[in-house]
């Protein structure tokens, strides 16, 4: 993949390289003005824990005016905020804020439909057919347009097509119906969003989830999903974005790409001159699927052929996010690997949501932290930039029952106080319930008190995240997969100039030794990084043992890391106090 450099300086790694993005949902995470609803003011405040945590980024999910149907993906406005979040002038203190943290600010992006509230779907009704004020959106006069084009949202929907009788046309819906798609066949809708991506650069935003970025086009017999016209758009895209950034000398943004596609079919997001960074969603399957099952085989061979295509530092990583585990209809990934984790997964019988498993991290790993930790042992040093969802660093729990997903976006827990610290208003108008669920409840789950007890899931991810940073070969260095032997077992080595970083991850319930060939560094020194412990020196058998989900990163040779690096594990036991 193409590495860009930031303005002024042609050699730099752009800011996103190997960055730790934390996702959030504005709305859930903190009320700072009481009134039982996340706002922009309430982020600011709780930056500090933030950096606290180490991580370099935060993503938003949409800010925007929305009559909220689709949490704020169905947009009526796209350069305001929604007044119940704050104003632009408060996204501005919290850019500045932000950027005063050290952190940087990723905004969501919805290119392909506006709410059918939208000023624009509202005239397009009222306009003559075939006007430009019509073109707007995607109409038909039947309900056979696009039919090889799956129906994504199918718990909700039976068709893409809405009839409007004031139309008296269908319109085309990839998601809900009251989400028209936007028709980027009119050249007048592709400048205006070109529009909407110009005045949030102006606000100094640092990159751009873009939501459901396939379906911009459509054509007949293909599934509508990533068209050649599609990455025509994306292209042009990537360079106003670019000439924006170049003439107001800022560096360049993050575009990252949501696509729910097979990594080949991802790839060409990837391409040179179109997006940065894409998530890998076959990657998030296939690491359940190996948990679920306690076997490695596919996930070897998964990470494999990443390895063999040097695209590393264009993914995201994502475990869990603000939508449904997506998996798809076997497009994505084998119909094998959905029923590993089907089957494998008891916590995710009854919960099955469109194409994909409606539950957060730790209830859907049935409260087990060893899992949860062996696949973030995974996640923080596969290369590419690990994403971690609001509260799944706290092993937060989940509502099943509630309305769609919004089991996943319940108010983050940050005191055992009333609401978890999320609010002061009363119960009533809480945006959604705090978890009270036995063995989640946020008088127990939450950041207070896992910042006071040293062996926290909170404080092993903090510890995780400070050794990642002083391991520079873990954000960009080469990645190869080594045979293990074990069929629990992945490992693999990332190597950079100053380092060579050696993991190992054992994936099943059950403890599990090997023999690793370190023929490479035959005789060079070991030093388990996590706990700060010297091993054996490098050979062609080298032992290894890694109790039940396991893991451990060990650094191989003598390179001299920084004093503070000496023992992570040091840094993480005293960092309880911090
Ligand atoms: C978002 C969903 C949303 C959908 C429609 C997705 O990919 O992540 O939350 O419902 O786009 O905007």
């Amino acid at each position: 993949m193409a590495v860009q450099a930031e303005a002024g300086s042609p050699t730099a790694q752009p800011w996103w390289d190997g960055a730790v993005i934390y996702q959030l949902m504005p709305r859930s995470f903190s009320d700072a003005n009481g009134d039982g609803i996340g706002d922009l003011q309430g982020l600011q405040n709780r930056l500090r824990y933030l950096r606290w945590l180490g991580v370099d980024a935060i993503w938003l999910t949409p800010i925007y005016p929305s009559p909220l149907r689709d949490g704020g993906y169905d947009i009526t406005d796209f350069t305001d905020v929604h007044p119940e979040l704050g104003d632009l002038a408060g996204l501005h203190r919290l850019i500045e804020a932000a950027h005063g943290q050290g952190l940087k600010v990723i905004l969501d992006l919805v290119l392909n439909h506006t709410s059918n509230l939208h000023p624009w779907f509202q005239r397009a009704r009222f306009a003559a057919p075939g006007s430009a004020e019509r073109n707007y959106y995607v109409w038909s006069d039947s309900e056979e347009r696009y039919g090889t084009a799956p129906v994504l949202f199918r718990h909700f929907e039976d068709s893409n097509w809405q009839w409007d009788e004031l139309a008296g046309q269908f319109y085309l819906h990839r998601f809900l119906h009251h989400q028209p798609d936007l028709n980027y066949d009119n050249p007048a809708v592709q400048e205006a969003m070109l529009q909407v991506v110009e005045f949030w650069l102006e606000r100094g935003v640092d990159g751009f989830r873009l939501d459901a970025i396939p379906f911009l086009f459509e054509r007949e017999d293909t599934r509508c999903e990533g068209l050649p016209e599609t990455h025509a758009f994306l292209k042009r895209l990537r360079s106003r974005v670019q000439e924006s950034s170049r003439r107001r000398g800022r560096p360049e943004v993050l575009l990252l790409a949501e696509a729910i596609q097979p990594m080949d079919e991802a790839m060409p997001y990837l391409d040179e001159g179109e997006l940065n960074a894409a998530f890998n969603f076959g990657l998030t399957a296939h690491l359940f699927a190996a948990v679920a099952y306690g076997q490695a085989a596919d996930l070897v061979q998964f990470l494999t052929e990443l390895s063999e295509r040097d695209v590393g530092r264009g993914w995201a990583l994502p475990l869990r996010n603000h939508d449904e585990l997506w998996l798809g209809d076997g497009h994505l990934v084998p119909q094998e690997v959905i029923h590993r984790i089907r089957d494998g997964l008891p916590a995710a019988r009854g919960h099955w949501l469109n194409w994909g498993i409606n539950r957060r991290l730790a209830p859907l790993l049935n409260g087990d932290p060893r899992p949860n930790m062996a696949l973030h042992a995974l996640l923080y040093s596969l290369p590419g930039m690990p994403c971690i969802y609001y509260g799944d660093e706290l092993g937060m729990g989940d509502w099943p029952g509630l309305r769609d997903r919004d089991a996943n976006r319940t108010p983050m827990a940050w005191t055992p106080e009333r609401n978890g610290g999320f609010s002061s208003a009363p119960d009533p108008l809480l945006v959604l319930p705090p978890i009270t669920a036995p063995g989640y409840d946020y008088r127990v789950v939450n950041v207070e008190v896992q910042k006071s007890l040293n062996g926290s899931l909170l404080n092993w991810h903090r510890r995780m995240l400070m050794s990642r940073k002083l391991l520079s070969a873990l954000r960009h260095g080469d990645f190869r997969v080594l045979p293990s032997g074990h069929p629990s077992m992945v490992s693999y080595v990332r190597q950079s100039l100053e380092m060579t970083v050696l993991v190992a991850v054992n994936l099943s319930g059950t403890g599990a030794s090997t023999q690793l060939n370190l023929t490479p560094w035959q005789g060079q020194r070991v030093r388990e990084l996590l706990w700060g412990c010297d091993f054996p020196e490098a050979t062609e058998e080298w032992f290894v043992y890694l109790p039940a989900y396991g893991f451990g990163w060990w650094l191989l040779g003598d390179a001299e890391l920084s004093t503070s690096s000496k023992s992570a594990a040091g840094v993480a036991s005293r960092s309880a106090s911090t």
